[in-house]
């Protein structure tokens, strides 16, 4: 494995990503991570990452100097770069000028690092630096250079260390990946054997360790990380799971039928589904702030479940003593002090005070991985395609998507408008192209007119969003033909509709959902 230490840059997980797709298993620690943890971990390389500060802040991230005498081969990409040439004796100048963007990288000496590189000797990276390389430790060389950056590649004399000035994790760095792919390999001779297979045994052996003979209680939501947290439970230890699936009145059209349906066939363990509409809708009643209702939303669901889980209990005769949860890699990497504390936009629903409420112990398989690799590994596990390449769907569900009060006319109106659109995503082809794509309901009424008669009814608002993870994301870019056809079947299908807008509003600042 390898472990990347992270300085607080933009891109360290794109750095991880890449490491991964090249068949390396690689984790991200923050930058002090103590050396005897680092020793425990055993890598075979470690990367530094890149980072917001320059080498000669006062309070300047540093790792503890063991790192550096580690005996793996090291690369440092831009402030790990200033790191280790600061750290074996170069010079290192905070410029005048950040260097950002496109630069023109030529191979002086490829080594190991820039093999297979055009022939040009030519290749376009991706720079973002406040500080310059000025002097190269004793016995280092350069491999690479830029017109801004005379040490953009470099290595020590018996090539164990390796320092780039660019960003080769970037898709814009062209040959990125083979510089990457060249220091894994040709470096560190690590062999590509990260695949979701091996993963998915793997997993099972160690919820097979950690679970035992006890029992495991699973809420599954019809979303892809519960599903493939419950398949890999069911998988490991068949006949000790028990799946809850709750509606809680706020799902989209026909949306708990399919989920019952589909999950009842593929578990064969216990599946409780828990119709408890009526209590969230009871709580939402009148209630307008966002923040309130996401409260609420996780309250109620924490009772419901708890509820289930005792009747199952008592059904079983044998208490759950694990709570199986699908948090993913981008929630559990630590964040660095260098970023600081970041403040809380939205409190997210999730099953946050139950385990201790409960006193039921987290088993979460999916910590290592990405969403596209949780999505890779369901396929492992055989669920259906078109099941996991459904669109995320937040755990507060139609009740941030109706602006203001939730009631029963307005969630009609939210399904029924939020059908036809993403009928018309598919029909056009485009819902493996968008992220996320959903209906809202305005709280306001405009005029209109319908035959010969005044209306003064409802807006809907189209959203469709390209993203990578959800942190940040680009509205998507229809044909206007499609945006043609979905405004003019659901002002005309959807009783109380008279007026579609298509949202084009990136994150930030806005986000993905309204509230
Ligand atoms: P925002 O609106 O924060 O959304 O830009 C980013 C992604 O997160 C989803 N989302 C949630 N998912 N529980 C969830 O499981 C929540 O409370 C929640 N709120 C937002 C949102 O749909 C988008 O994919």
């Amino acid at each position: 494995m390898v472990v990347i230490l992270d300085f607080g840059s933009q891109y360290t997980q794109l750095i991880a990503r890449r490491i991964r797709e090249a068949g390396v298993y690689c984790e991200i620690h923050p930058y002090n991570l103590a050396p005897e943890k680092l020793r425990a971990l055993a890598p075979q390389a470690v990367i530094l990452s890149g980072g917001p500060a320059s080498v000669y802040d006062e309070d300047a991230p540093r790792p503890d100097p063991s790192v550096f005498d580690v005996d793996v081969p090291l690369l440092g990409i831009c402030y790990g770069q200033g790191l280790l040439v600061l750290h074996h004796g170069g010079a290192v100048v905070k410029s005048a000028q950040h260097e950002y963007g496109r630069a023109t990288l030529a191979v002086d000496d490829p080594g190991d690092l820039l093999a297979g590189l055009p022939p040009s000797g030519l290749s376009t990276v991706w720079m973002s630096h406040g500080d310059r390389m000025e002097r190269l430790p004793r016995h280092w060389h350069v491999l690479g250079s830029s017109d801004n950056s005379p040490y953009a590649a470099v290595r020590n004399r018996d090539g164990t260390r390796f320092g780039v000035q660019f960003h080769p994790e970037v898709v814009h760095s062209e040959d990125g990946r083979q510089i990457l792919e060249n220091f894994l390999f040709n470096v560190a001779r690590i062999a590509p054997d990260w695949t979701m297979e091996n993963f998915v045994e793997a997993a099972c052996r160690r919820i097979r360790e950690q679970v035992g003979d006890g029992h495991v209680i699973c809420g599954v939501s019809g979303g892809v990380d519960s599903t493939v947290t419950a398949a890999l439970i069911e998988k490991a230890v068949p006949g000790q799971l028990t799946c809850v699936f709750v509606n809680n009145g706020v799902l989209r059209k026909n949306e708990a039928d399919q989920v019952r349906a589909a999950l009842q066939d593929y578990f064969a363990s216990d599946f409780v589904y828990v119709d408890a509409s009526t209590e969230f809708l009871t709580e939402l009643d009148g209630v307008i702030d966002p923040e309130t209702k996401r409260k609420i939303i996780g309250r109620v669901f924490i009772e419901v479940f708890e509820k289930a889980a005792h009747q199952d209990e008592r059904k079983r005769g044998k208490r759950a003593a694990f709570l199986a949860q699908g948090t993913l890699y981008p929630d559990v990497i630590e964040s660095v002090s260098v970023r600081g504390p970041s403040a809380t936009i939205k409190s997210h629903h999730n099953v946050g005070g139950l385990p201790e409420r409960m006193n039921l112990e987290l088993v979460e398989p999916l910590r290592e991985l990405f969403k596209d690799e949780v999505r890779s590994a369901g396929k492992v596990l055989g669920l259906p395609a078109d099941y996991l390449g459904r669109h995320p769907f937040p755990g507060p569900g139609l009740a941030i998507r109706i602006l203001g009060a939730v009631n029963q006319d307005d969630l009609r109106i939210l399904r029924d408008a939020d059908e036809i659109y993403i009928e018309e995503i598919r029909k056009a082809g485009l819902y493996d192209e968008i992220w996320q794509a959903f209906a809202v309901l305005l709280p306001v009424r405009t005029v209109g007119v319908q035959g010969d008669d005044r209306t003064y009814d409802r807006v809907i608002a189209l959203r469709a969003v390209v993203s990578q993870d959800g942190m940040t994301a680009d509205w998507y870019h229809y044909p206007h033909e499609v945006l043609a056809r979905m405004s003019s079947r659901i002002s005309n299908e959807v009783a109380g509709v008279n007026r579609v807008t298509y949202d084009i509003s990136s994150k930030p600042p806005a986000t993905v959902e309204w509230e």
